[in-house]
């Protein structure tokens, strides 16, 4: 359990406009640097964009209830978020019981879920979701629950029999065993439940995980725990928008779950989750469902801006100009279009311009308009995100 402070490296001078030109498409033919193709020794089938859901942690730490997640998952249905793509409905750190039972196995703790992981993983199947849950590659959870070091076929296949969808496999009080070694065993005792299970590394970015982790899970962490400020997901997105070239269908930097909705500004939380999908991130929402407002469910629920996240191509965006706070990314798309993102690092609203060669259409994905430039005002912390239709 972190949840530490990063510092941020937006400010600087706001109210200059920057123009990216040829540059743009001269990067849009290119391979990112150090883009080499990820080896892919494992392939699930699984997460062939990037999984979208939701998950408890950031709203409410360890304090996990059975009946705050049967009515998450009734609110992502209710809301439309179920239909917009949010499918995964992930328990973090804090369901299980203190001890594992005589046998060895995990049980869940009989307070907080008393009808156990079974019933529950029926219950939100029924409703067309699926089931997520947290476990860690080390002899205890972070917040000292029992851990599956040691025991990786036992508990795959516990999670495998409750019905389980997800596993997000954490590193807390790691044994000092290399992370690949405890990563693989767990990956390993998956793919012999013969079950279908995403399987998401959470190391934290630790030994350059986005260089092996596409031969191991379909997501790793990039970075420690986010927070709900603007300077820690400004932090996340720097560490993380320079991995686009390891990423790709079936395996996703993680960049970590969104804040969306956790107190941050309206126009930061649609920066974050327009970085996000640019970035082809999972977008697992973080926020507390039950009570989220309409803007907040609005937002989470773009269309637009999900189709960019979900774009078949699965290649990441990449940042193609960067002065003074002031940023333009542009990510390729399956049928030809680019998605194009300005953001505004700065504490004032800025004009940022770009063009892209060949424009035929413009998109305002936050807008829902047709516009004839990408030029705009952009609010403190804020981004305005286009798609692009291009005769190239
Ligand atoms: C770590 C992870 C978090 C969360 C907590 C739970 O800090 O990075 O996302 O799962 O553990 O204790």
């Amino acid at each position: 359990m972190r949840r530490d402070g990063r510092g941020s490296r937006g400010g600087g001078r706001g109210g200059r406009g920057i123009c990216a030109l040829l540059a743009v498409l001269a990067v849009l033919v290119l391979l990112p640097a150090g883009a080499a193709e990820p080896v892919r020794r494992f392939d699930n089938g699984l997460a062939l964009t990037p999984p979208m859901g939701w998950n408890d942690y950031n709203a409410f730490g360890l304090e996990v209830t059975e009946d705050l997640i049967r009515r998450t998952a009734d609110r992502m249905v209710s809301s439309g978020l179920r239909d917009a793509g949010y499918v995964y409905v992930n328990v973090d750190d804090g369901w299980m019981a203190a001890t594992r039972d005589a046998s060895g196995d995990l049980r869940a703790d009989p307070d907080r879920f008393p009808h156990g992981i079974k019933a529950l993983a029926d219950y939100v199947h029924g409703l067309g979701l699926r089931l997520g849950i947290y476990e860690d590659a080390g002899t205890r959870t972070c917040g000292g629950y029992p851990g599956s070091l040691g025991f990786e076929e036992l508990d795959a296949r516990q999670f495998a029999s409750w019905g389980v969808d997800y596993l997000k496999y954490d590193t807390c009080y790691d044994g000092s065993v290399p992370a690949r070694q405890r990563y693989g065993a767990m990956r390993d005792a998956l793919a012999a439940t013969g079950r279908p299970i995403v399987y998401s590394i959470c190391n934290w970015g630790a030994e350059r995980v986005w260089a092996w982790g596409s031969g191991y899970g379909n997501l790793w962490r990039t970075t420690t725990d986010i927070q709900p400020t603007f300077a820690s997901f400004l932090s996340v997105f720097h560490a993380t928008v320079t991995l686009a070239g390891y990423a790709g269908p079936g395996g996703w930097n993680d960049p970590d779950m969104l804040e969306v909705g956790n107190g941050m500004t309206a126009a930061e939380d649609r920066a974050e989750l327009s970085l996000w999908a640019m970035m082809a991130a999972p977008l697992i929402a973080g926020n507390d469902l039950t009570t989220a407002g309409d803007a907040v469910l609005a937002d989470l629920g773009n269309r637009d801006v999900i189709a960019v996240d979900q774009d078949p191509l699965g290649r990441p965006a990449t940042l193609v100009s960067a002065h003074d706070g002031l940023d333009v990314l542009t990510r390729p798309l399956a049928n030809g279009d680019v998605a194009v993102l300005l953001f505004n690092e700065t504490a004032r609203a800025a004009t940022i311009t770009a063009t892209v060669p060949g424009t035929q259409s413009i998109r305002d994905l936050w807008n829902g308009t047709t516009v004839a430039a990408m030029t705009a005002l952009v609010p403190a912390h804020g981004v305005a995100m286009y798609r692009v239709g291009t005769s190239g």
